[in-house]
């Protein structure tokens, strides 16, 4: 049975979708069988996937895009299975898309009878299909990431090594304490990650050090490190694999998937 883990933090642009994206695309590389959810209203991981979004217009579009009919908001809202609007990206790497409609989730499912564990249910019928399954979350402890939690194994937290870091990490620890009491006694923290890295800087290492001193063995070894090819790869659509597989970045995704798959499992 494959195992489910939401990158999250409330924080935003720490690099959740980053981290989604490639470190899912590096397990699938493996030949691991991966999905990757969206559940983020930003549609970030469905956009930095190639595909397009209905509510979008078409002219803004930098490259051709395949622009999905159902997505995950269909699933949530109850008219549609999650198995149905999984899109496939590769042999071993799986899409479920999110819309800009799911802005309105907490709101539009806020009244329904166990609105924290609409994703659960989804994922459960498809969870003997892969290997991974990766949520990516939103900036928010809202509904959808309360969702996302009750729904997984463990989370990875991508914390970015500037001033700050810590800030909030507290109160996500404490949402995290809540649903594994309430939702998902097993829950785990399958470790921090440190991203966005730059290790030129006295103060990105100095908060490295302060994030290992405060989380200990659950920091991840591998540190993702700047790199700009991360940050064009969205724009084509790509994984960092497809980009630019020598970069930096594709280095750092594939350290992270070993320690993943064979470290912290
Ligand atoms: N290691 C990296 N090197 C360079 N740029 C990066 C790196 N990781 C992420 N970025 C860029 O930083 C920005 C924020 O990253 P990302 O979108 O992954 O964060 P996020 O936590 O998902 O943000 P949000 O909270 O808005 O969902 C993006 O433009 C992304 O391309
Ligand atoms: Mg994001």
């Amino acid at each position: 049975m494959g195992t489910v883990i939401s990158v999250v933090n409330q924080k935003g642009g720490v690099g959740k979708t980053t981290t989604t994206v490639n470190l899912g695309a590096a397990i699938a590389e493996r030949g691991k069988k991966v999905l990757l959810i969206d559940i983020d209203a930003q549609s970030n991981l469905t956009t930095h996937l190639g595909l397009g979004l209905k509510e979008d217009p078409q002219d803004l579009q930098d490259v051709p895009r395949q622009v999905p009919e159902w997505t995950i908001y269909d699933v949530l809202k109850g008219s549609k299975r999650l198995q149905d609007v999984v899109i496939k990206r590769s042999a071993t790497l799986d899409v479920v898309p999110s819309s800009l409609l799911l802005s309105a989730a907490d709101l539009e499912l806020g009244g329904m009878v166990g609105r924290e564990l609409l994703l659960k249910r989804a994922i459960e019928k498809v969870k003997d299909s892969y290997d991974v399954i990766l949520i990516d979350c939103p900036p928010t402890l809202g509904l959808l990431s309360l969702n996302a939690l009750a729904a997984v194994d463990k989370v990875i937290v991508p914390v970015q090594s500037e001033y700050l870091a810590l800030h909030g990490v507290r109160q996500l620890l404490d949402t995290i304490d809540q649903v594994r009491g309430i939702y998902n006694p097993s829950l785990i923290v399958g470790g921090v990650l440190i991203c966005l890295h730059d290790s030129r800087k006295r103060l990105a290492r100095a908060v490295a050090d302060t994030i290992r001193a405060y989380f200990g063995q659950l920091v991840f070894t591998t540190v993702i490190r700047e790199n700009v090819a991360l940050a064009e790869a969205p724009a084509k659509g790509q994984t960092i694999f497809e980009y630019m597989p020598k970069s930096s970045g594709a280095e750092d995704y594939t350290a992270l998937a070993e320690e993943v798959l064979y470290v912290k499992a």
